[in-house]
């Protein structure tokens, strides 16, 4: 079945038809940046411009980079806090809506790195903040917010983001170091049998993973980009 994915980030909102029996965008994506500040009617309206782009009527997934508990979104830790409350998947004309990181989660557990694996897997995406997706036997455990666990008596992500790399303008080297630390905690607390670390960060997985040391086998998203996108469109699809 086809579905139009859309992926809502912090700088850029992107869509495209998916493919969700191969898990690959049948045209190319289109990218419009969020608007600012990123309040729920101007971000509609970008979904709708995306959807218009590509004369789509049929069904839609929406990702949003915070809790979504049956279409509501829950938190917005990095948008406009006007976000809390707000039922996302009437807003959006019906879209099935959930958190961005299990979008990424569900799109590399059926077509990426993860792709057929049993037990606890982690995926741990790395950009403004820290979004997490757990999955037993393949199956989601939804907003586990691993991103806001404690460290150093601070929320993990302002740590340990991709984000917190820039800001403090840390090398890849010692941002690893942050990373170690955090992958290790969640390690103590999960047991799993393999992490996945998603977001932009992953397409640089060669530049800090080597100082990464675990018990856990650690590995690099294969989606890359187009995880949410696609974990998106493949959610909606599940649930007709
Ligand atoms: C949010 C999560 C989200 C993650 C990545 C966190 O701040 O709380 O819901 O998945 O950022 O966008």
């Amino acid at each position: 079945m086809d579905v139009l994915g859309i992926d809502i980030g912090g700088s850029g909102i992107k869509g495209a038809p998916v493919d969700t029996t191969a898990g690959r965008l049948t045209q190319e994506r289109l990218r419009i940046p969020t608007p600012h500040p990123a309040k729920p009617e101007p971000v509609a309206d970008v979904v709708r411009q995306i959807a218009k782009h590509f004369s789509w009527d049929g069904p839609v997934g929406i990702t949003f980079p915070g809790v979504v508990a049956d279409g509501v979104v829950l938190t917005a830790a990095n948008v406009h806090h006007s976000w809390i409350g707000v039922p996302a998947a009437e807003l959006f004309d019906d879209a099935v809506v959930l958190n961005d990181a299990d979008a990424a989660g569900t799109a590399e557990l059926a077509f990426g790195t993860g792709a057929g694996r049993r037990g606890t897997v982690l995926m741990l995406t790395f950009g403004t903040g820290i979004g997490s997706a757990l999955f037993v036997d393949g199956t989601l455990v939804p907003n586990t917010e691993l991103g806001h666990l404690q460290l150093r008596g601070k929320d993990a992500e302002l740590r340990a983001s991709d984000r917190a790399r820039e800001e403090h303008d840390l090398s890849w080297e010692k941002w690893a170091q942050r990373v170690e630390e955090y992958l290790r905690h969640v390690e103590m607390l999960f047991s799993p049998s393999l992490i996945i670390i998603g977001g932009g960060v992953s397409k640089k997985a060669d530049k800090f993973l080597g100082h990464v040391n675990i018990d856990t086998p650690v590995v690099p998203a294969e989606l890359r980009n187009e995880a949410g996108i696609i974990g998106a469109a493949l959610c909606a699809a599940r649930r007709r």
